[in-house]
Protein backbone atom coordinates (compact mmCIF):
# COMPACT_ATOMS: atom_id res chain seq x y z
CA UNK A 1 0.00 0.00 0.00
CA UNK A 2 1.27 3.44 -0.84
CA UNK A 3 0.86 6.08 1.52
CA UNK A 4 1.94 10.12 1.14
CA UNK A 5 5.28 10.18 3.07
CA UNK A 6 3.23 12.49 5.96
CA UNK A 7 1.18 9.26 6.72
CA UNK A 8 4.55 7.29 7.27
CA UNK A 9 4.97 6.26 10.67
CA UNK A 10 8.20 7.11 11.81
CA UNK A 11 10.68 4.98 12.98
CA UNK A 12 13.00 5.39 15.44
CA UNK A 13 13.29 2.35 18.07
CA UNK A 14 15.59 0.35 16.90
CA UNK A 15 15.25 -1.91 19.94
CA UNK A 16 12.43 -3.07 19.28
CA UNK A 17 12.11 -5.96 16.36
CA UNK A 18 9.43 -3.86 14.72
CA UNK A 19 11.73 -1.01 14.51
CA UNK A 20 14.22 -3.07 12.62
CA UNK A 21 11.22 -4.05 10.38
CA UNK A 22 10.19 -1.16 9.72
CA UNK A 23 13.53 0.74 8.93
CA UNK A 24 14.21 -2.11 6.43
CA UNK A 25 11.17 -2.29 4.91
CA UNK A 26 11.55 0.87 4.16
CA UNK A 27 15.15 1.00 2.42
CA UNK A 28 14.02 -2.47 0.82
CA UNK A 29 11.31 -0.25 -0.97
CA UNK A 30 13.77 2.53 -1.72
CA UNK A 31 15.82 -0.16 -3.82
CA UNK A 32 13.43 -1.74 -5.81
CA UNK A 33 12.38 1.99 -6.52
CA UNK A 34 16.06 2.12 -7.25
CA UNK A 35 16.37 -1.05 -9.86
CA UNK A 36 13.21 0.77 -11.75
CA UNK A 37 15.29 4.11 -11.84
CA UNK A 38 18.22 2.79 -12.91
CA UNK A 39 16.35 1.54 -16.01
CA UNK A 40 14.11 4.16 -16.42
CA UNK A 41 17.57 5.81 -17.33
CA UNK A 42 18.30 3.37 -19.76
CA UNK A 43 14.99 3.03 -21.25
CA UNK A 44 13.42 6.83 -21.29
CA UNK A 45 17.25 8.39 -21.71
CA UNK A 46 18.28 5.99 -24.34
CA UNK A 47 18.27 7.42 -27.76
CA UNK A 48 20.04 10.16 -26.81
CA UNK A 49 22.96 9.24 -28.68
CA UNK A 50 24.92 7.95 -25.54
CA UNK A 51 27.94 5.87 -25.70
CA UNK A 52 27.68 2.16 -24.97
CA UNK A 53 29.54 3.37 -21.22
CA UNK A 54 26.62 4.76 -20.48
CA UNK A 55 24.31 2.03 -20.73
CA UNK A 56 26.99 -0.32 -18.87
CA UNK A 57 27.54 1.65 -15.98
CA UNK A 58 23.52 2.24 -15.12
CA UNK A 59 23.00 -1.55 -16.09
CA UNK A 60 26.01 -2.33 -13.29
CA UNK A 61 24.10 -0.12 -10.88
CA UNK A 62 20.32 -1.81 -11.90
CA UNK A 63 22.08 -4.75 -11.09
CA UNK A 64 23.31 -3.86 -7.71
CA UNK A 65 20.00 -2.33 -6.52
CA UNK A 66 18.36 -5.83 -7.34
CA UNK A 67 21.14 -7.33 -4.87
CA UNK A 68 20.10 -4.79 -2.66
CA UNK A 69 16.80 -5.36 -2.94
CA UNK A 70 16.88 -9.03 -2.47
CA UNK A 71 19.00 -9.04 0.41
CA UNK A 72 16.90 -6.41 2.10
CA UNK A 73 14.06 -8.96 1.45
CA UNK A 74 15.54 -12.04 2.78
CA UNK A 75 16.44 -10.30 5.71
CA UNK A 76 12.61 -8.84 6.46
CA UNK A 77 11.60 -12.79 6.01
CA UNK A 78 14.58 -14.20 8.92
CA UNK A 79 13.00 -11.30 11.04
CA UNK A 80 9.17 -12.95 10.81
CA UNK A 81 7.95 -10.37 8.09
CA UNK A 82 8.23 -9.70 4.39
CA UNK A 83 8.09 -6.81 1.26
CA UNK A 84 4.92 -5.60 1.02
CA UNK A 85 3.99 -6.33 4.46
CA UNK A 86 3.86 -2.13 5.78
CA UNK A 87 2.86 0.72 4.00
CA UNK A 88 5.12 2.43 1.88
CA UNK A 89 5.31 5.58 0.16
CA UNK A 90 5.47 7.54 -3.27
CA UNK A 91 8.50 10.02 -3.09
CA UNK A 92 11.02 8.55 -4.95
CA UNK A 93 9.44 7.95 -7.54
CA UNK A 94 7.83 11.44 -7.42
CA UNK A 95 11.21 12.81 -7.91
CA UNK A 96 11.88 10.93 -10.70
CA UNK A 97 8.75 11.98 -12.80
CA UNK A 98 9.50 15.39 -12.32
CA UNK A 99 12.68 15.09 -13.97
CA UNK A 100 11.81 12.53 -16.92
CA UNK A 101 11.62 15.22 -19.49
CA UNK A 102 15.67 16.22 -18.34
CA UNK A 103 18.85 13.96 -18.38
CA UNK A 104 20.57 16.30 -16.37
CA UNK A 105 17.95 16.49 -13.66
CA UNK A 106 17.04 13.51 -13.63
CA UNK A 107 21.39 12.89 -12.75
CA UNK A 108 21.20 15.70 -10.04
CA UNK A 109 18.46 14.67 -8.17
CA UNK A 110 18.15 10.73 -8.09
CA UNK A 111 22.21 10.23 -7.80
CA UNK A 112 23.12 12.86 -7.10
CA UNK A 113 20.98 14.43 -4.09
CA UNK A 114 19.14 11.62 -3.20
CA UNK A 115 21.63 8.47 -3.13
CA UNK A 116 24.21 10.85 -1.92
CA UNK A 117 21.93 12.15 0.91
CA UNK A 118 21.69 8.14 1.67
CA UNK A 119 25.88 8.00 2.11
CA UNK A 120 24.76 10.96 4.77
CA UNK A 121 22.86 8.31 6.97
CA UNK A 122 23.63 4.96 6.43
CA UNK A 123 26.71 4.86 8.96
CA UNK A 124 24.21 6.14 12.07
CA UNK A 125 21.74 3.33 10.83
CA UNK A 126 24.79 1.08 10.84
CA UNK A 127 25.59 1.74 14.42
CA UNK A 128 22.25 1.80 15.73
CA UNK A 129 21.54 -1.69 14.48
CA UNK A 130 25.11 -2.98 15.87
CA UNK A 131 23.85 -1.22 18.74
CA UNK A 132 20.05 -3.13 18.90
CA UNK A 133 22.22 -6.42 18.44
CA UNK A 134 21.66 -6.87 15.02
CA UNK A 135 24.70 -7.14 13.37
CA UNK A 136 23.47 -9.45 10.22
CA UNK A 137 20.78 -6.21 9.28
CA UNK A 138 23.91 -3.60 9.97
CA UNK A 139 26.18 -6.02 7.59
CA UNK A 140 24.06 -5.32 4.83
CA UNK A 141 23.48 -1.80 5.14
CA UNK A 142 27.37 -1.86 5.02
CA UNK A 143 27.57 -3.57 1.84
CA UNK A 144 24.67 -1.06 0.23
CA UNK A 145 26.77 1.66 1.47
CA UNK A 146 30.13 0.54 -0.31
CA UNK A 147 27.95 0.26 -3.13
CA UNK A 148 25.99 3.56 -3.42
CA UNK A 149 29.24 5.87 -3.18
CA UNK A 150 29.90 3.56 -6.60
CA UNK A 151 26.66 4.40 -7.98
CA UNK A 152 27.15 8.73 -6.66
CA UNK A 153 30.23 8.24 -8.21
CA UNK A 154 28.61 7.23 -11.28
CA UNK A 155 26.40 10.11 -11.20
CA UNK A 156 28.77 12.41 -10.76
CA UNK A 157 30.89 10.99 -13.57
CA UNK A 158 27.28 11.14 -16.03
CA UNK A 159 26.33 14.26 -14.85
CA UNK A 160 30.27 16.38 -15.58
CA UNK A 161 30.21 14.62 -18.95
CA UNK A 162 26.97 15.27 -20.25
CA UNK A 163 26.64 19.00 -18.98
CA UNK A 164 30.58 19.54 -20.63
CA UNK A 165 29.59 18.27 -23.69
CA UNK A 166 26.52 20.86 -23.61
CA UNK A 167 28.33 23.67 -22.87
CA UNK A 168 27.29 24.00 -19.53
CA UNK A 169 29.27 24.58 -16.17
CA UNK A 170 28.35 21.57 -14.02
CA UNK A 171 28.49 23.44 -10.44
CA UNK A 172 25.74 26.10 -12.62
CA UNK A 173 23.86 23.46 -13.65
CA UNK A 174 23.59 21.21 -10.53
CA UNK A 175 22.56 24.46 -8.36
CA UNK A 176 19.46 25.29 -11.49
CA UNK A 177 18.37 21.90 -11.64
CA UNK A 178 18.28 21.48 -7.79
CA UNK A 179 16.66 24.43 -7.31
CA UNK A 180 13.95 23.68 -9.88
CA UNK A 181 13.15 20.19 -9.16
CA UNK A 182 14.12 19.26 -6.00
CA UNK A 183 11.47 20.50 -3.18
CA UNK A 184 13.68 20.04 -0.26
CA UNK A 185 16.35 21.30 1.14
CA UNK A 186 19.70 19.70 1.44
CA UNK A 187 20.76 19.04 5.15
CA UNK A 188 23.66 19.32 6.83
CA UNK A 189 25.99 17.44 8.00
CA UNK A 190 27.05 15.55 5.10
CA UNK A 191 29.58 12.58 4.94
CA UNK A 192 32.70 14.24 3.34
CA UNK A 193 34.21 11.15 3.75
CA UNK A 194 32.05 9.22 1.78
CA UNK A 195 31.14 11.93 -0.92
CA UNK A 196 34.84 13.00 -1.49
CA UNK A 197 35.46 9.79 -2.62
CA UNK A 198 32.49 9.72 -5.46
CA UNK A 199 34.42 12.56 -7.23
CA UNK A 200 31.14 14.80 -6.38
CA UNK A 201 32.42 18.60 -5.59
CA UNK A 202 32.07 19.74 -1.71
CA UNK A 203 31.53 23.26 -3.72
CA UNK A 204 28.02 22.12 -5.73
CA UNK A 205 26.08 20.69 -2.06
CA UNK A 206 27.90 22.92 0.47
CA UNK A 207 27.19 26.06 -1.55
CA UNK A 208 23.30 25.34 -1.89
CA UNK A 209 22.71 25.11 1.58
CA UNK A 210 23.76 28.54 1.62
CA UNK A 211 21.72 29.40 -0.91
CA UNK A 212 18.71 27.48 0.52
CA UNK A 213 19.14 28.81 3.73
CA UNK A 214 18.39 32.40 2.35
CA UNK A 215 15.29 31.42 0.66
CA UNK A 216 14.05 29.12 3.31
CA UNK A 217 15.63 30.81 6.69
CA UNK A 218 13.11 28.20 8.89
CA UNK A 219 12.95 24.79 6.68
CA UNK A 220 10.06 23.68 7.20
CA UNK A 221 9.15 19.87 6.73
CA UNK A 222 10.88 19.09 3.43
CA UNK A 223 14.52 18.49 5.15
CA UNK A 224 16.46 15.17 4.32
CA UNK A 225 16.24 12.45 6.31
CA UNK A 226 16.75 8.89 6.08
CA UNK A 227 19.34 6.33 4.28
CA UNK A 228 20.02 4.62 1.33
CA UNK A 229 18.15 6.36 -1.51
CA UNK A 230 16.45 8.89 0.30
CA UNK A 231 13.31 9.15 0.27
CA UNK A 232 10.10 11.19 1.18
CA UNK A 233 9.27 13.99 -0.29
CA UNK A 234 10.70 15.91 2.62
CA UNK A 235 12.21 13.23 4.46
CA UNK A 236 14.23 11.79 1.82
CA UNK A 237 16.90 9.17 2.75
CA UNK A 238 17.04 5.62 4.07
FE1 LIG B 1 20.89 0.52 -3.50
FE1 LIG C 1 22.01 3.16 -5.57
Amino acid sequence: MLRPPRDMPRRRNFGAPAGRVALLHALAHIELNAIDLAWDLVARFGDSGLPREFFDDWLGVAAEEAEHFALLASRLEVLGSAYGALPAHDGLWESASATAHDLIARLAIVPLVLEARGLDVTPEMMLRLERADDPESAAILARIYRDEIGHVAVGWRWFDRLCRARGLDPEAAFHDRVGRYFKGVLKPPFNSEARDQTGLPAACYEKLVVAQKSLHPNPPSLAVEGGTHAVRRGRVGA
